[in-house]
């Protein structure tokens, strides 16, 4: 009787390993030589190819992107790639979160047409870890482009390679880095690369905090007091309807100077095309509010359209 025991939940827990891993199944690559020959493949079957780069420390804001690629395409490649180029403060770096195990775990769920790409430095940059240089129309010199010097020559030098590897037809970018979407955009456009970029929603937490990798490392009275960021960027879009983006913006200034917690490093009002600040409103333009804030060393970036 006892040895029937033993024996059924042996069998159990062979059951619950197969399953877990039938679950977790996830085709990694981590060489470029390897991931382009399969993907080759893939295209003249004339499979669709979409692709989702990130960072890892995956959430539901990334996975939304995941979900969207799949409903379009055949075969989806999502890379996990900390990119030290687009880091301009080391500590940052250091402290991106990395949860590989669990990233694959989350892709796993989401069936068998994911293919994971997690290079390596030298396979993406070789022993030479710089950026190319990058002209973006000017875009590269707004907001986090002037707060964060080199950044987006960074996210340029790792997109296009990545773009060179995959030759995705289709690409997907959060509107969370809306300033980086843009960019993208117009990196394509100029490089006349047979991509398209598709732009997806911010996906919140229920109290309105935009998801990202880096909430995870907020400390519990900062992660209680996030929130403020996007309901002072929905009552900024309330007030952009009747006042001048001079007068919201100081509203939006006066908000945080007395905020315990809270440190803003920049608001601004800028039109959706350019990412130009607005001087005077048109009725013709679209504009969207963008805020960077620092919650204790973490900063957290957000974004509303206005109209
Ligand atoms: P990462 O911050 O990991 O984000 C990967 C993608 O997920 C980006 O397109 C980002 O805009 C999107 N994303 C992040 N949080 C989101 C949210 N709450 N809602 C919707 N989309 C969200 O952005 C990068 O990585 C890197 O710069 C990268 C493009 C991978 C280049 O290294």
């Amino acid at each position: 009787m006892q040895n029937y025991k033993n024996l059924c939940r042996l069998l159990a827990k062979y059951y619950v390993c197969t399953l877990l891993m039938f679950c977790y199944r996830v085709k990694t690559y981590n060489q470029r030589q390897q991931l382009a020959p399969v993907l080759d493949n893939l295209r003249s079957l004339g499979k669709r190819i979409g692709f989702v780069p990130t960072m890892g420390a995956l959430h539901m804001g990334h996975i939304s992107l995941v979900d969207k690629a799949l409903k379009q395409n055949d075969v989806v490649v999502v890379s996990i790639f900390v990119n030290p180029t687009q880091f301009n403060n080391e500590e940052d770096l250091k402290k991106y979160p990395r949860t590989l195990d669990r990233d694959v775990k989350m892709l796993g769920e989401k069936g068998e047409n994911i293919i994971l790409y997690v290079p390596s430095v030298e396979d993406l940059y070789g022993n030479n870890v710089v950026s190319g240089h990058f002209a973006f129309d000017g875009l590269e010199r707004q907001m986090e482009g002037r707060f964060r010097p080199g950044h987006f020559d960074g996210v340029g030098t790792v997109v296009s390679r990545f773009f060179e590897i995959v030759k995705p037809g289709k690409a997907y970018f959060g509107k969370k880095d809306f300033q980086q979407l843009r960019i993208i955009e117009t990196m394509v456009k100029n490089l006349k690369l047979p991509i398209k970029i598709i732009g997806c929603e911010i996906h919140r937490e229920k109290d309105g905090l935009a998801m990202s990798s880096r909430n995870e490392r907020l400390k519990p009275n900062y992660r209680d007091a996030a929130p403020f960021i996007f309901k002072t960027l929905k009552a900024a879009k309330k007030r952009f309807g009747t006042e001048s983006a001079y007068k919201v913006t100081e509203w939006v200034r006066d908000q945080f100077a007395g905020h315990e917690l809270l440190k803003l490093e920049y608001f601004v009002i800028a039109d959706e095309e350019t990412l130009q600040p607005v001087a005077r409103k048109s009725r013709s333009k679209s504009y969207r509010a963008f805020i960077a804030v620092f919650a204790d060393d973490i900063r957290l970036i957000d974004n509303i359209a206005l109209n």
